[in-house]
């Protein structure tokens, strides 16, 4: 028994990353649709700090990106990088001190950002110490990961490896450059840059957390489910190996487009901008080349909820990556900027692709690792994909609707020069919107609660799956 556990693939870190997915997905969506509600209702805010708004909404987007995001991203490279290398990880306590280590992290973000204690960077607000900790498990991470790559059984790295391997190696670059920072408590610091700079760096942080940990991660999930939920090799491999290369390649520029018309120079601006739009194509050839990893497959969309939920969320990556290029240049982004516009198109990205991506890829890797055919059940599995779809539909149009009614409002004058509108008449008309965009979020948030019901039922009379994997390696059966 010993010599087969030694030999299979480690998948309890990649259950236990799994199910802290569903589980921080509950919470970071849940907190989004409280947010979302106090937008609509205010006094859900019930008067007290922790709960304000400017204080969830931090919350919010950490819970989302770094909790759930990063779960999804740990649990499916780490399921990944052991079948396509067909090695088991190379530690097994390393593995143990990822996942403790990632679940410390969140769970200190979670206390500290509700008391207040930020650095005040959107996306990197976590306070020194915890950034210090996050830099620790990073490492261990990238050893985890890149150790596995380097006793891998065959010559080859698969092309979803180089997606995580790019996001490991980039994240812990940007996290490193944008929180170095001078601690004067504590709990207090302050960023090491000053003015211009200090906004050019953190935008080249922000932009490219949504590159890398938003996208590249995303990518190679991608080039591992889509073919294997299809049963069909990716469109095109060499397609694949292009699409790498030139989407780290251009990404890296982009930031400054969060910059338009700042103190910024108008070189840099300028610069970020035609970077944007040169992304487009890049993120358009992966698109594809996951899209037509259907043909002769597309059938299987009208059984397969999985292969939908996958299929829809590249749709809206292709969608984003549209959007996002138009927003980049400059004279819209004087319309779109400040407004609800960005945040829809942030939600077109996270809840239609990266949240659905992730959806789809559990969907199949949970019952891989519990032992079992197939999850609980299909039809919540299509329940739950109706839900997502619909919910991030009503979330993005409510926005679109509720983005281009601010941009004109507040650019409107009158002939004498004076506005239009005051602020305040643009909220009132940003309402339904906001209430609407509220049903939405509550849409997926409840699909997410059907995703742990169908996980609960699947895991729960389950035998680990390491023995059926260490018969498949004794096999020699491939990936
Ligand atoms: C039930 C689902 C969700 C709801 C209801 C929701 C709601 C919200 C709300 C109300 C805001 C603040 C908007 C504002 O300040 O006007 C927000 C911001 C944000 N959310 Fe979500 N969210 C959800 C899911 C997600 C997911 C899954 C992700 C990422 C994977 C995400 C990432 C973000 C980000 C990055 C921001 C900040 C946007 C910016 O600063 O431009 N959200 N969300
Ligand atoms: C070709 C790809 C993309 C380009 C060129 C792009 C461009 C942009 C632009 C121009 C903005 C508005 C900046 C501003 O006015 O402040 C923006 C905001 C944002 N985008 Fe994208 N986008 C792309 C894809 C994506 C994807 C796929 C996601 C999510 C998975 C995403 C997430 C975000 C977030 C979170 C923000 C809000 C940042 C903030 O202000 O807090 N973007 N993007």
């Amino acid at each position: 028994m010993n010599t087969t556990i030694s030999t299979a693939y480690n998948y309890k870190v990649v259950r236990q990353f799994a199910i802290m997915t569903v589980i921080w997905g509950i919470v970071g969506m849940g907190i989004g649709v409280l947010i979302a509600s106090q937008l609509v209702w205010p006094d859900l805010n019930f008067g007290l700090p922790w709960t304000s708004f400017g204080r969830l909404r931090p919350l919010h987007t950490n819970a989302v990106v770094f909790a759930f995001g990063g779960c999804a991203l740990m649990a499916t490279s780490l399921y990944v990088v052991q079948r396509t290398s067909q090695a088991r990880l190379i530690s097994d306590t390393l593995a143990s001190i990822v996942f403790w280590g990632w679940q410390a992290v969140i769970v200190l973000a979670a206390i500290t950002l509700p008391l207040g204690l930020t650095s005040s960077k959107e996306y990197a607000e976590l306070e020194w110490p915890i950034d210090i900790l996050i830099t620790l498990v990073w490492v261990c991470y990238a050893v985890l990961f890149f150790g596995t790559i380097m006793k891998r059984k065959m010559k080859h790295i698969y092309v979803g490896n180089w997606f995580f391997g790019g996001f490991i190696l980039t994240v812990a670059l940007l996290h490193i450059v944008n929180n170095l920072e001078l601690p004067v408590s504590a709990f207090k610091s302050y960023s090491l840059y000053a003015g211009a700079t200090d906004a050019m760096i953190q935008w080249w942080y922000g932009h490219n957390a949504v590159g890398f940990f938003l996208t590249a991660g995303f990518l190679g999930m991608m080039y591992y489910f889509v073919p294997k939920q299809a049963g069909r090799p990716i469109y095109s491999y060499r397609l694949s190996i292009v699409h790498f290369w030139a989407l780290i390649t251009v990404y890296i520029w982009a930031g400054p487009h969060h910059l338009h018309y700042t103190a910024l120079p108008d070189w840099a601006q300028s610069l970020g901008m035609a970077m944007s739009l040169i992304l487009l194509a890049p993120s358009w050839g992966g698109m594809i080349n996951g899209m037509m990893t259907l043909s002769g497959a597309w059938h299987k969309l009208r059984s397969d909820p999985i292969l939908r939920f996958m299929v829809v969320s590249l749709a809206f990556y292709g969608m984003s990556t549209f959007e996002g290029p138009m927003m980049a240049i400059k004279t819209v982004n004087a319309l779109s900027h400040y407004t609800d516009w960005t945040i829809g198109h942030v939600h077109a990205g996270a809840l239609g692709w990266v949240a659905m991506i992730s959806i789809g890829s559990l969907y199949h890797l949970i019952p891989k690792v519990y032992g079992r055919e197939q999850m609980y059940s299909v039809a919540l599995i299509n329940t739950h994909f109706w839900l997502a779809t619909i919910g991030t539909v009503l979330y993005i149009a409510s926005l679109w609707v509720n983005g281009i009614t601010q941009g004109l409002m507040w650019r409107a004058v009158n002939e004498d020069g004076t506005l239009t509108y005051s602020f305040v008449e643009a909220l009132q008309a940003s309402h339904p919107g906001f209430l609407v965009r509220t049903i939405g979020g509550a849409f997926f948030f409840a699909g997410m609660l059907l995703m742990a019901y169908n996980a609960w039922r699947t895991v729960r009379d389950a035998v680990p799956a390491e023995s059926e994997a260490a018969a498949q390696m004794t096999a020699g059966a491939h990936v």
